[in-house]
């Protein structure tokens, strides 16, 4: 039997309480498949942390996590400490550190899941965003001059570098070659004339190899109004770390709402672990209340599954949270159900132990 050692980052607000669920559900599926288990280490990082130590992990903690096959991280930031600290200090900086360069994050439409747009029906909502996730706007690159005085300047560089751009455009032409799938690139050349003119001229580069793959450029602009006015014309998306951060939490809110939003973090070459986490923060406004969905932490361990070569499991896992959706015993409030996070943990159980 294959045992997966798995460091556990819970870290602030509502965290703790969905990243228990996820782990229920792994250890579930572990006792009902046998083929594998699991050995979960937790670290208490994250902002109260912070506050004791002044740091969000400690100094080695890259090194400490890259003795793990993969990472769970519940969610980080909380009022009290700035979020460009909490979120650069840990979150980012395992992103970067561990080379995980692809954002995965399906955006469908579940049965019986809400969704805020006219007629719209589950199969018109299916999507998987491919967001890069290592440079881009996120690169962190950038200066802050004149701090304080009236000649105050602040720079924010878009980092894009061949290697980068190459990589995750790659990444998501394999996927739509091997699932039959278009591809939709989403950029913004009219306005950013270098990044995103050479992210179009390595999108059409790279195409090159993948003559059987039915391509569309959208500038991002117009790609969210799609979303919003004919969201089947995507299915695989690419695009920049920043604008598929906001039309990822779109993609959420079209699709069943951020407590079904799953995300994961990969490192393709499984050189360092990969960490998977829901695409929801830490939900301050309902954290402590045991009334957090933890739905997307538990697909999001639906990806873990699939990711170390257990794809059936993502798939029960998600067609059981159908079953949930259309049975609605033990939904949590904002899908309109009175459960608690764990009671509908234990649901999901329930009904894959069936
Ligand atoms: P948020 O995702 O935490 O919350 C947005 C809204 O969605 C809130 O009304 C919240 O109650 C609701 N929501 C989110 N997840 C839910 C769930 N599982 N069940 C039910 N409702 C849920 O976004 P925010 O309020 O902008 O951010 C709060 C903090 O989280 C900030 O510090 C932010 O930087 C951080 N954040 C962290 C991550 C991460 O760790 N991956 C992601 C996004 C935001
Ligand atoms: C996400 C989050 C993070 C991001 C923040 C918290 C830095 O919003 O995972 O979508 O922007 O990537
Ligand atoms: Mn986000």
């Amino acid at each position: 039997m294959k045992n997966y050692n798995i460091a556990v980052i819970a870290g602030d607000g509502i965290g703790p309480e969905v990243i228990a669920e996820a782990k229920k559900v792994l250890c579930a599926a572990a006792e009902i498949d046998g083929r594998f288990s699991f050995s979960f280490t937790d670290y208490p990082w994250g902002c109260e942390y912070y506050l004791k130590t002044g740091e969000m992990m400690p100094k080695d903690a890259l090194k400490t996590l890259g003795e793990y096959d993969a990472i769970l991280l519940g969610a980080v930031g909380y009022p009290g400490v700035p979020d460009h600290i909490s979120l650069r200090d840990l979150l980012l900086e395992i992103r970067h550190g561990f080379d995980e360069y692809i954002n995965l994050r399906p955006v469908k439409l579940l049965n019986g899941a809400p969704c805020p747009l006219a007629g719209v029906r589950p199969e018109d909502i299916n999507m998987t965003f491919i967001r890069e996730n290592s440079e881009g706007e996120y690169a962190g690159s950038g200066a802050w001059l004149y701090k304080d005085s009236p000649e105050e300047v602040v720079i924010q560089n878009g980092v894009f570098s061949r290697k980068g751009c190459e990589r995750v455009i790659r990444y998501a032409y394999e996927l739509a070659k091997k699932e039959g799938k278009t591809l939709t690139s989403v950029s913004k050349a009219n306005a950013l004339n270098y990044s995103m003119v050479f992210w179009d001229q390595i999108f059409a580069e790279v195409g090159r190899e993948y003559p059987e793959v039915e391509t569309h450029s959208l500038l991002v602009d117009a790609a969210s109004m799609f979303m919003v006015k004919d969201p089947k014309r995507f299915q695989i998306v690419v695009t920049s770390n920043l604008f598929g951060d906001i039309l990822t939490d779109l993609g959420a809110a079209i699709a069943g709402g951020m407590g079904l939003a799953a995300g994961a973090n990969l490192n393709p070459e499984k050189k360092y672990p990969s960490m998977f986490e829901p695409i929801h923060g830490s939900a301050p406004d309902i954290a402590g209340q045991g009334v957090a969905n933890p739905l997307a932490s538990v697909w999001t361990a639906g990806q873990m599954l699939t990711f170390f070569g257990y794809p059936e499991w993502e798939e029960r896992i998600v067609g059981a949270i159908e079953r949930m959706l259309g049975e609605k015993k033990a939904l949590t409030p904002d899908m309109g159900g009175s459960a608690s996070t764990s009671e509908c943990g234990d649901e999901m159980v329930r009904i894959l132990a069936e």
